[in-house]
């Protein structure tokens, strides 16, 4: 096969007739309970007047949410970011290094700014587009406090080689599980891997409480000095232990999250039929790829990366990304650009390209394909239908 040549390659005309999308398909689009059942928990709320601070929404849903993911303790808070940052205060890290992953969202690397800590960029797995946990070591300095690495779309990263290196130099190990609710790794919670794990319940994850977020950690002790720093460290109406931070959830964010919890699970089957139709669809299309089902990981279908490699595809992750916004179709580059490529953090020794080989060729090519549990599963194989029509296009018999 040969490629056309570029100014051939972006004209679709004739497939849009057939094939556009009749309304546009986003990456992500909330699951909402029945207006009803959430108007029921706000009459509680205006009865009891109680809008915040450890309300009884918040306590009931700290518990089942605990219960839920099966770990011991966990704090709920106003989004995942907050979380983040208390979470490096809970531990003490507020100077040195933290070596974490260029290929994320914003807030991994900016939590760390805010605490006065250099993120060092560790470049990732080809496999799991998650830290290279071989490549911690190298990048250890007297500096280093610890390892931020991040759950990327909810597959979980190599806790057990990066529980090793930790422990063998030290260091705290706080997971970014943004992407990874109800992830299971060998039977057991992945959040009860490294000394805490955040959470993130913002709109745009398969369990939302709009915004909102959650702190799991290892111990009563720990779970206490996180409820202080979430407010204000104020212990009690006189005493203030130290300097916290605003971090709470409302009874409003708890109300859709108690609700949100009784629908997760069928979000979650609705997700795992959604990508095995996209992997059936788009298993045969030249230069398209994507993730395997990892064994002895209960995935959550969080998201549905796949990498274009425009030498076999025919057109670019840009080009394509450009083209499936005029068939109604919004993918999004998660995670392009990369961390380490904002101007805050491009002079950082660790953040030369050169050092991230892997991350930089991913976050040129990954594209996240809409997945939702209400996403019905035609457009689903309409959307495989014009990726491989796409490709097709842009090569010549
Ligand atoms: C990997 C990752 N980390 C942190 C966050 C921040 O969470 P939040 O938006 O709840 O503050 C997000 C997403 O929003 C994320 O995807």
């Amino acid at each position: 096969m040969k490629k056309r040549d570029h100014f051939q390659r972006l004209n679709v005309d004739h497939l849009l007739r057939n094939h556009k999308l009749p309304e546009p398909v986003f990456v992500a689009r909330p699951t909402m309970p029945k207006l009803a059942d959430y108007c029921e928990k706000l009459t509680g709320i205006w009865e009891r007047r109680w809008l915040t601070n450890d309300g009884q929404l918040h306590r009931e849903l700290e518990h089942r949410l605990a219960e839920y993911l099966g770990v011991d303790h966990l704090a709920l808070f106003c989004n995942g970011a907050i979380a983040l940052m208390v979470a490096l205060q809970t531990l003490r890290i507020d100077g040195g290094e933290v070596i974490t992953t260029p290929f994320t969202f914003p807030a991994t690397a900016h939590v760390l700014h805010w605490n006065r800590i250099r993120p060092v960029f560790c470049d990732i797995e080809a496999n799991t587009f998650n830290l290279d946990a071989n490549r911690i070591e190298q990048l250890i300095s007297p500096e280093t406090k610890a390892i931020l690495p991040v759950h990327v779309y909810g597959t979980p990263c190599n806790v057990e080689a990066i529980r090793k290196v930790a422990d063998s130099h030290g260091l705290r190990v706080i997971y970014d599980a943004a992407h990874a609710f109800g992830v299971r790794y060998k039977g057991q919670s992945v959040l009860t891997h490294g000394d805490l794990s955040m959470l993130s319940f913002h709109a745009t994850k398969l369990f939302t409480t709009g915004e909102g977020g959650a702190l799991v950690c290892q111990s009563e002790a720990q779970k206490k000095r996180i409820d202080f720093l979430k407010n204000f460290g104020i212990a009690d109406e006189e005493t203030v232990i130290g300097p916290g931070i605003n971090g709470k959830m409302s009874e409003f964010q708890a109300a859709l999250g108690l609700l949100q919890l009784d629908m997760v699970d069928e979000e979650i089957a609705n997700r795992r039929n959604l990508a095995k139709s996209y992997q059936n669809g788009l298993k045969d299309i030249a230069g398209i790829s994507f993730l395997k089902d990892v064994p002895d990981v209960q995935h959550n279908y969080a998201y549905f990366p796949i990498l274009v490699d425009e030498k076999n595809y025919g057109i670019n992750r840009d080009e394509l990304f450009a083209l499936l916004k005029l068939f109604n179709v919004h993918p999004r580059k998660y995670f392009y650009p990369l961390c380490s490529h904002f101007s805050c953090y491009s002079s950082l020794p660790s953040a030369d390209p050169a050092r991230l080989p892997l991350a930089e060729r991913v976050a040129r090519q990954v594209l996240c394909l809409p997945i939702y549990g209400t996403l019905e599963n035609g457009i689903v194989e309409t959307i495989c239908n014009i990726l491989m029509k796409i490709h097709e296009e842009h090569y010549l018999e």
